[in-house]
């Protein structure tokens, strides 16, 4: 049922607080410092000049920091020693009475380090490249079915390209951001994430503190996108401040300190090879992916397994190399590897259909896999073709004449494209619990989180639907530690995940509650968890499905891109809140098309940093960017999910979505990009010139 946020009201008037604006006794104010060398030491640092401005408590550096636990997270370890990994760390922090002094404080700290030579460019001959354990979340490396050099050497057609993409910067609204307390010992934190759940498990680690002894409140986050999908600097570095001047510390990164210090999306090169016959039927698929990681912490994006099981094809080889450079650690952004994994293989896909002189559409109906191409497992359901199908009745893309370059609207080419989407379904163990009350009224207890999505309104929803009551005797309570524990919302898998929990709580409510009976008057309560229940589900293959399609307009003098407008199909369970599903969708689109057009990390390879680190000099697509985008999706039942029967929704929008505007470019102007952002600087010398046409 479409559905408001709970919290609308309270956000739009600026009633909702979020990390760092909830009341503190006594509170300072934190600004972190960032290393201004790639790799090194800290040699010494004149923290005077600082602590001279009036107001300025303390320079906290790996001097005199109080100790954290090492070996949870090297990314975490902070101020606890004087090595630089990379341009940026964040390596002091000032703590002032105003954040105007810490500020001020922060540009005066004086730091000498003994620079070394540094390695940040990731390259597909990089002498460092090396094949990891495993890759994301836990998949492995490398996989190989078939013969995929005889099946691609055999094969009538053949596509060999390879893409690039850059970095790419998460930009939530809301940075990452603390406000930290001690009181005897133990440790409040109101902090800007994902999952309080597992930042009150880490920060107990990195602390030394039992788990009960912390507690982590989460009430609104502005925004995530991956970036504040475990703990993050913040929280640290305000726990640390907070404890050495023994007041409470509020602590937010600048928007120039997202640049790096809480990850990126690594950059990308893909090789893609495509073998098929005449008919654009696919025998042999191969994707090589090459991305980076950090000196300090492996992450390897999973960037080639999209391929493992979205097409057809007998013979098939997938890979993946990373390279460990002075560089931050990369981290999640929405559908970290199927993301850009999606848009090398779409990219593809789309190259293909050129090169049989079948329609794009067509080609990925006749390359639908009949069961998981790899596992050879049936899908708990599969409506991709559906989706192309819908989408392209919806967009109006039969007769779709084929040839690239040729449509003009005065001194618009015009071009449309079309690519395929898929991300996991899966779901994680979560704990709740439900209360009734004598007077009829229900409250929900559980650890979830919800960054903007609107997960709070649908639990609410799923509660009151499983309660078989009217939402207004229903109270949802989430964001706080000290609820029943649960994970991050992440992977897609915030809803599933929490209202298979909700769900069971309710329904063990109503077992409990005699027909017609009455509730005692100190109230009732079911305690949940999902652990046993979802560690007991069959392993089978579970994806959410969609299309893009895509209508672009390129300046034939300029380059200038111009998107007239983009159509979304999904397939993806049930949709529970048809308002917020709806903005989920196009806001992952939209990011897709940010990512085709506008988005990019340029690396300044003497200082290995980017140099674009502010909103006015990287580019974000906004509102006037998109003339006209919709999201559709159809219904779609599968038992074998969850309770809720939901797959998730929060990535699939961005998968994929990219290639597509790619593709329409291509189909617009003749030009294949495969280096994102598609720059107007990289058409204009091959555009066909209008006085010519
Ligand atoms: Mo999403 S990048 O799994 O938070």
């Amino acid at each position: 049922m479409a559905q408001t946020r709970l919290e609308g009201r309270d956000k739009v008037t600026g009633a909702a607080r979020y990390a760092v604006e909830f009341p503190a006794d006594d509170v300072t104010y934190g600004w972190a410092v960032p290393a201004s060398v790639t790799r090194g030491r800290i040699t010494r640092i004149d923290a005077a000049p600082a602590l001279a401005v009036p107001g300025v408590l303390d320079v906290l550096h790996h001097g005199h920091a109080p100790r954290l636990a090492p070996g949870v997270d090297a990314t975490l370890f902070l101020l606890q020693d004087p090595s630089v990994h990379y341009r940026g760390e964040l390596i002091a922090v000032v703590v002032a009475e105003t954040l105007e002094a810490a500020r001020e404080g922060a540009r005066l700290v004086r730091i000498d380090y003994d620079a070394e030579a540094h390695s940040t460019v990731l390259t597909e001959h990089h002498p460092g490249l090396y094949r990891p354990d495993k890759v994301n979340p836990g998949y492995p490396p490398d996989t190989a079915d078939g013969d995929f050099d005889a099946g691609y050497a055999a094969a009538e057609i053949r596509v060999d390209a390879t893409y690039r993409t850059p970095a790419y910067h998460n930009n939530p609204m809301e940075p990452h951001a603390t406000t930290a307390q001690w009181q005897d010992g133990r440790l409040l934190v109101h902090d800007s994430n994902q999952g309080s759940s597992p930042v009150q498990a880490t920060v107990a680690e990195l602390f030394g503190l039992p788990t009960e002894a912390v507690r982590v409140i989460t009430e609104h986050v502005g925004g995530g996108f991956g970036s504040k999908g475990i703990t993050k600097a913040p929280v640290v570095l305000a726990a640390l401040a907070a404890r050495q001047v023994g007041r409470p510390v509020r602590l937010a990164l600048t928007r120039q300190q997202l640049f790096g210090p809480i990850g990126y999306r690594t950059p990308t090169i893909q090789r893609v090879r495509l073998g098929a016959d005449i008919d654009g039927r696919i025998s042999a698929v191969c994707h090589d992916a090459i991305s980076q990681t950090s000196t300090i912490h492996e992450f390897a994006e999973q960037t080639a397994v999209y391929t493992r099981s979205m097409y057809a094809g007998r013979h098939r080889r997938t890979t993946h190399r990373l390279v460990r450079l002075d560089v931050p650690t990369p981290f999640w952004m929405r559908a970290p590897g199927e993301c850009p994994g999606a848009y090398a293989l779409e990219s593809a896909m789309d190259e293909l259909a050129t090169a049989c002189g079948v329609d794009p559409v067509e080609l990925r109906i006749r390359n639908d896999p009949a069961v998981d191409p790899e596992q050879g497992q049936p899908f708990s359901s599969r409506n991709l073709v559906a989706c192309l199908r819908e989408g392209a009745r919806r967009f109006g893309w039969a007769g779709r004449d084929p040839r690239p370059g040729v449509r003009r609207d005065g001194r618009w080419l015009v071009g449309t494209g079309v690519a395929g989407s898929s991300y996991p379904a899966r779901a994680r163990a979560a704990a709740a619990t439900a209360t009734a009350a004598p007077d009829g009224t229900f409250e929900v207890r559980i650890n979830a989180t919800d960054i903007g999505t609107g997960a709070r309104t649908a639990l609410w929803q799923v509660a009151a639907d499983a309660l078989a009551v009217p939402g207004d005797r229903v109270t949802i309570r989430i964001g706080d530690s000290a609820l029943p524990p649960a994970g991050v919302a992440g992977g897609s898998m915030g809803t599933a995940s929490w209202s298979w929990a909700v769900i069971r709580a309710c329904e063990g409510l109503r077992d409990r509650i005699p027909a017609g009976g009455t509730v005692p008057a100190e109230g009732l309560t079911v305690e949940v968890s999902t652990a046993d229940e979802i560690r007991a589900q069959p392993a089978r293959p579970r994806y959410a499905y969609g299309a893009h399609f895509v209508e672009v307009r390129v300046d034939v003098d300029t380059g200038e891109i111009r998107l007239n407008r983009m159509l979304g199909v999904f397939a993806a369970g049930r949709i529970v809140n048809p308002t917020t599903a709806r903005s989920q969708f196009i806001g992952g689109m939209t990011m897709g098309v940010s990512m085709a057009l506008h988005e990019e990390g340029l690396l300044d390879e003497r200082y290995g940093d980017w140099v674009n680190h502010d909103f006015a000099t990287y580019h974000i697509s906004a509102c006037a960017d998109v003339e006209r985008i919709e999201a559709y999706w159809l219904p779609e039942e599968d038992r074998e999910l969850n309770p809720a029967g939901v797959k998730g929704i929060g990535e699939i929008g961005i998968v994929g979505s990219a290639a597509a505007v790619t593709n329409a470019v291509h189909h617009a102007t003749g030009i294949r990009v495969r280096d994102l952002p598609v720059r107007l600087d990289k058409l204009l010398d091959r555009l066909p010139h209008a006085d010519s046409a």
